[in-house]
């Protein structure tokens, strides 16, 4: 080490530092959340000043130092801008917080807000697992989240009903983004079609979104009893209690939202030949619609990779998982006896996959 040039060294420091202290941006960003930060700085209406915030702010006024603290790295990670607060006044330079893309989606009552996933992915529960990484690495658990909790995540989910409840609201206001994009964006997904199950569709954000867009398509939410049971459809949406191992209710096109990452090759393989005997053939419009990571898809830039790699890590501490490249995906598809498939990198870091019979 001592031969290092000195930059290399500082390098490797800084590099390190910056690792070993990243949760600090993780507890920023649930700070400001449960403090409602964003909220406050858009019934405002206009950029902030400290001194206004501290005071709109249901917090300690002793802390205005703290909140300045906390404004500065959050402004350095780009969820607020420093703007000036009287726009037109040439004389007064003042200036005041502002909101950009990101601490807009962080708005409560946006309805595309990611609030709820942010404070469904940041409980204590959900965060404990994680102390505890390398002892898993030496165990023989199959989940970091079993050998903490004694369960599978899911199971573990039926058993608590405030995670749950927390969990399927983040997972909620994700399939309401999902939905606003695919809706608009990816229209010919859906033609065609007369029927679709959403398996392992949670509560049915996204299946009541497409069954109010498509009328005439008769719409099923197939997720586990504990998550449907006692849910209401409508005249062309029904909910249907059940496990993806088993049978899934037959339609024309069966759509996997952010579900086949919890599973295994082989669990994916098991789930999607139950897909395929529930759809038509190929020339008859059967097909499968899965909404997920495709890892370093085209669209993917060096900070979108990281973020894809952290979902892998995320889905390998709760479950048996993993997030898959194109090839890992091809295998899967095969395996189950799919022909073709055809993929499409309309939702950031997520893509929409059409598999074929
Ligand atoms: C990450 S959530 C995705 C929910 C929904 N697709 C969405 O993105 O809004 C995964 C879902 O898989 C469901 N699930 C887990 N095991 C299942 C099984 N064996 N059969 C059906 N659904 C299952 C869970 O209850 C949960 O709702």
């Amino acid at each position: 080490m001592a031969s290092l040039p000195t930059s290399e060294l500082f390098d490797g420091q800084a590099r390190v530092w910056n690792h070993a202290f990243n949760f600090i941006k993780t507890v920023n960003l649930k700070c400001a959340v449960e403090l409602g930060i964003p909220d406050v700085i858009n019934k405002h209406k206009k950029p902030m000043n400290l001194t206004e915030l501290l005071n709109a702010l249901s917090i300690s006024q002793d802390k205005s130092l703290a909140l300045y603290r906390l404004m500065r790295i959050l402004t350095h990670s780009k969820f607020f801008i420093e703007v000036k607060i009287h726009e037109e006044d040439n004389i007064n330079d003042e200036k005041g917080y502002w909101l950009t893309p990101a601490s807009r989606l962080l708005l409560k009552d946006e309805p595309l807000s990611m609030a709820p996933f942010i404070l469904s992915m940041l409980q204590p529960d959900m965060i404990n697992p994680w102390r505890n990484l390398g002892n898993w690495f030496r165990s023989g658990h199959p989940t970091q989240f079993s050998m903490d909790h004694g369960m599978t995540f899911w199971e573990y989910l039926g058993k608590e009903p405030m995670s749950t409840e927390s969990f399927n609201e983040g997972i909620a206001s994700d399939s309401r983004l999902v939905a606003s994009v695919i809706l608009k964006d990816c229209k010919q997904v859906f033609e065609g079609l007369k029927s679709l199950v959403d398996v392992a569709g949670g509560t049915g954000t996204l299946a009541k979104a497409i069954a109010s867009a498509y009328p005439e398509m008769k719409c099923i939410v197939f997720d586990l009893p504990n998550v449907v049971d006692g849910l209401e459809g409508d005249q062309n949406l029904a909910y249907v209690g059940g496990s993806m191992f088993e049978a899934i209710p037959p339609a024309d096109a069966v759509l996997l939202k952010w579900a086949l990452q919890y599973w295994s090759d082989e669990e994916c393989v098991k789930i999607l030949e139950k897909c395929r005997e529930a759809i038509p053939s190929k020339d008859k419009g059967g097909k499968v619609i899965i909404i997920g990571i495709v890892v370093g898809n085209e669209n993917t830039d060096e900070k979108g990779l990281e973020t894809q790699l952290f979902f892998d890590v995320l889905v390998m501490i709760r479950s048996t998982g993993r997030e898959r490249t194109e090839e890992d995906w091809a295998k899967i598809f095969s395996g189950a006896g799919f022909s073709s498939y055809k993929i499409t990198p309309a939702l950031g870091l997520r893509s929409v996959i059409e598999v074929f019979p």
